[in-house]
């Protein structure tokens, strides 16, 4: 086999669909967030952020920082290993209880993300539990796709959010067989709650262990952060919550809570727990202060419903289509990759507003877009002038204006996106 020839065909073929990811160089400012500053043709150039996922911009918090730094000079930067071979700090320890204090459950494990999280526990749950059959929501994160499909689980994929369709796929399960049920309280890309209490009604009536991705919720929703299904007092009725310490939280890795056996089960025999470093204790000192923090940050949180409800009033009165729902997350849908491209590079050439376009396979093709993420630092003014420059770039592209994005189009992506499992 010719293997750079190989390469090179399909780096071509991905460029030539317009689907081929180059990164931007922006280095957010600590002080003055959204403002950063690219590295753009080996000159610096000042840019507003407007897609990022550090939600409480708790990456920056002066006390979040200073902890780091200082556990850094008292620990060093590495851990020293796996948590099997000298890897466990008192931090790492202790951020576990809290972690399981925040979700309400008896324990907690942390993974380097919450990919590896949901992938490993994933993949041990479906390997261990003989004949283990998986009930997965068809929008479900990537890295639990990766999980059940390395474990080759027999999956049965449910509509997105359709508890009826879950249902319906259940009735004719074996009552004998293992049962997975595998989703999100909070689809990343819609915005989109999901049913969570109509889900664990029907796990109990089948006999189904629940696993509940938290990752974009944690933080944001819920009494002092603690996600959708606290909100909805619900914790203690999901069997594993998923959650990661990266968004929210401001810093890195993932996690997952439950019972203190499931937990220990998981710790034994997941390979992408047992066989990878842990992470430098400073960032597990670093996420113990932002869980503090979130805890007593009602208003930020409600500074992001202000924020991200004054997107879609503007967007609405310059007619731009864009996904409703009541998150901090606002899908603007451009429906092609090119002009996705194209209208981000207008956007920061001639605004300075950086958002990154969206497209396959982290949504379907044909279904590219903006995800816009506000924090509790854009400001009112900051809106505005985001809203003005998006309506500006419409214009000078003759984009597709609209006043939302409805159902009819949400039922199109859907029956796109199960082709990826
Ligand atoms: C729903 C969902 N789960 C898990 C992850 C992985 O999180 P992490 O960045 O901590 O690996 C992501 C990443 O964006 C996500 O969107």
């Amino acid at each position: 086999m010719n293997y750079s020839k190989y390469f090179s065909d399909e780096l071509i073929s991905l460029k030539s669909q317009g689907l081929y990811r180059k990164f931007r160089e922006i280095n957010r400012n600590q002080v003055n967030f959204p403002k950063a500053t690219e590295r753009f043709e080996g000159k610096e150039r000042a840019v507003e952020v407007w897609c990022s996922n550090d939600y409480l911009n708790l990456s920056q918090h002066p006390v979040v920082i200073l902890k780091s730094l200082k556990v850094i000079k008292e620990l060093g930067t590495g851990s020293g290993g796996t948590r099997n071979i000298s890897g466990t700090s008192t931090y790492h320890a202790d951020l576990e209880r809290s972690l399981a204090e925040f979700h309400n459950k008896e324990s907690s494990l942390l993974f380097p993300s919450a990919y590896t999280a949901n992938q490993s526990t994933l993949w041990t749950l479906c390997k261990k539990l003989e004949g283990c059959e998986v009930y997965s929501d068809e929008l479900n994160h990537a890295s639990m796709i990766q999980g059940i499909k390395n474990a080759n689980a027999k999956t049965h994929v449910f509509k997105h959010n359709d508890a009826e369709h879950l249902e319906e796929l259940l009735k004719t399960s074996d009552a004998n067989t293992p049962k997975l049920i595998v989703f999100e309280s909070l689809y990343s890309m819609e915005g989109l709650r999901s049913p969570i209490r109509k889900i664990i009604e029907i796990a109990k009536k089948y006999n189904a262990l629940t696993y509940l991705d938290e990752v974009h919720s944690v933080g944001l929703y819920g009494p002092e952060g603690r996600g959708i299904a606290a909100e909805q007092n619900l914790s203690d009725d999901i069997d594993i919550i998923n959650g990661t310490l990266s968004k929210a939280f401001g810093q890195m890795g993932g996690y997952i809570a439950a019972d203190k056996d499931i937990i220990d089960f998981v710790r034994s025999f997941a390979p992408g727990f047992i066989f990878t470093s842990s992470a430098n204790p400073s960032i597990a000192a670093a996420s113990l202060e932002a869980i503090k923090l979130t805890k007593g940050s009602d208003l930020l949180r409600s500074n992001i419903k202000k924020n991200s409800d004054l997107i879609r009033k503007g967007l609405t009165e310059v007619n731009i289509p864009f996904l409703d729902n009541d998150s901090h997350i606002v899908p603007i849908h451009l429906y092609d990759p090119d002009l996705c491209r194209k209208a981000s590079n207008m956007l920061i050439d001639d605004f300075g507003i950086y958002i990154q376009p969206v497209f396959f396979p982290t949504v379907p093709k044909g279904d590219e877009r903006f995800r816009v993420t506000i924090t509790p630092k854009h400001k009112a003014q900051d809106i505005k002038n985001f809203v003005k420059a998006l309506d500006s770039v419409w214009t000078a592209l003759d984009l597709k204006r609209s006043e939302k994005v409805l159902d009819a189009d949400k039922e199109n992506q859907v029956s796109k996106v199960s082709k990826i499992y």
